[in-house]
């Protein structure tokens, strides 16, 4: 996969700069022409020599070297990287990045480049809980940065919590997803339901599930990745869109109904990863209902549409492909589904198996095709589901 790659590893300082080293192996065991780049707190905590050694690569430390700007200028690095992979990444890293600053030859290279970054933070618990360092990986991730979740554990600094540096075989799969990034859906339109639908009974009172919307959101980030215009149809989540797809926001299933079948003679692939209420109050009160003595009281329901259904119905030349959340006989309920909704293919995932369906940024899935063939992925990262159901489509389509 990294074979004639150009990569630069960005390091930023920090204890898990050592780990760093063992991710530069990797990488370089794996063929990749990795070109380090490191701040100048990295510099105290590892000597450039180790991977100046290991990479075979001069290492980058300053904005303007003479000697090394004849061959490789500053700007040029940013040009020629496959992917840009910072590990560990600071918040002060990612607090210049997400404002534009370019004051060091790592940033300056963020700033100017074009390939994908990825960023594998480690910082102390505080601040990764910092309402600011959120929103700077929120503005980063809406322009299209890649950012890895640090792994749990006793910190350095002698916090317990999230920051630990994830670890270097992760950082080197998730890198691995992103150096494939071909552009093998451009020209392609591509709509993506995520999320859950809301069926209010009353102004306060609404039915609903546990669907975050990572998912679908997962998958309409990497089909943009790959080059593809991307309807998003979207439930209520807490979720911001991502830049560059066209978004719309519905509340209840209804909405999503209109939304979709009005957009979907447009789309040459669809995906239904949101949870779609089934039903929905039978009449909804326009004032809060209030409770009398009754012990126990009934609610009367409303079927709603089956939109994936009916896009089978309406199917032409599209991919028409659903998900399946199930406690339960999860293949036997998935080729089900498959086969009465008219699909393409069905994303199984047993949403009462740990790290897997609602919420987390885990998913493990089984993909069932119509010609009856089943494959199982491992549990992955949503983003890492997405990329791996994305390359499944692309080669249906060829
Ligand atoms: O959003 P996350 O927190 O990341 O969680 C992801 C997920 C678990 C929600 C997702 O992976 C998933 O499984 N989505 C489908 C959930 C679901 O509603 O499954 P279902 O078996 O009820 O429906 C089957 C398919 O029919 C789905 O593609 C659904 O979008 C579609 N459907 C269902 C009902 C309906 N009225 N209209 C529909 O289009």
């Amino acid at each position: 996969m990294f074979r004639n790659k150009q990569i630069v590893l960005g390091v930023s300082g920090g204890i898990a700069v050592y780990k760093a080293v063992e991710l530069l192996r990797l990488l370089v065991k794996a063929g990749a022409d990795v070109h380090v780049v490191m701040t100048r707190n990295a510099c105290e905590f590892v000597a450039p020599l180790t991977f100046q050694t290991l990479s075979g690569n001069p290492v980058h430390t300053e904005m303007f070297n003479l000697i090394q700007e004849q061959d490789i200028g500053h700007i040029s690095l940013a040009d020629r990287a496959d992917l840009v992979l910072v590990a560990p990444a600071t918040a002060n890293v990612i607090g210049k990045a997400a404002n534009g600053l370019a004051d060091d030859l790592l940033t300056t290279t963020l700033l100017a480049t074009k390939a994908p970054v990825l960023f594998a933070p480690a910082m102390n618990v505080n601040m990764w809980e910092n309402p600011l360092y959120r929103e700077n990986q929120a503005k980063l991730e809406r322009y299209g940065y890649y950012f890895m979740t640090p792994a749990v554990g006793a910190l350095a600094c002698g916090w317990e919590g999230q920051g630990k540096l994830p670890d270097p075989a992760d950082i080197f799969d998730y890198a691995q997803t992103l150096v494939r990034a071909e552009r093998d859906m451009a020209g392609k339109t591509v709509l993506v339901t995520a999320g859950p639908t809301r069926e209010e009974l009353d102004p306060v009172r609404f039915l609903s599930n546990h669907s975050s919307g990572k998912m679908g959101y997962a998958i309409a980030r990497a089909a943009r990745n790959r080059g593809a215009n991307v309807i998003l149809v979207s439930g209520p989540v807490q979720l911001t869109p991502p830049q560059a797809v066209e978004f719309v926001g519905v509340t209840t299933a209804m909405e999503m109904h209109d939304a979709v079948l009005s957009r979907a003679a447009s789309a040459d692939v669809i995906i239904k990863a949101a949870a779609v209420a089934d039903f929905r109050p039978a009449e909804r009160n326009g004032q809060k209902v209030k409770k009398g003595g009754e012990e126990q009281a009934v609610l009367s329901l409303q079927r709603n549409p089956d939109i994936l259904a009916e896009l089978g119905r309406l199917k032409g030349q599209q991919l028409l492909v659903g998900f399946a959340a199930e406690t339960d006989d999860l293949l036997a309920n998935a080729g089900k589904k498959l086969e009465t909704k008219n699909l393409d293919l069905i994303v199984a995932n047993d949403v009462s198996q740990p790290g897997s369906g609602f919420d987390g940024d885990t998913n493990a899935v089984q993909l069932l095709y119509r010609d009856g063939q089943r494959e199982e992925l491992p549990l992955m990262s949503k983003d890492e589901v997405a990329w791996a159901l994305l390359d499944r489509i692309v080669r249906q389509q060829q």
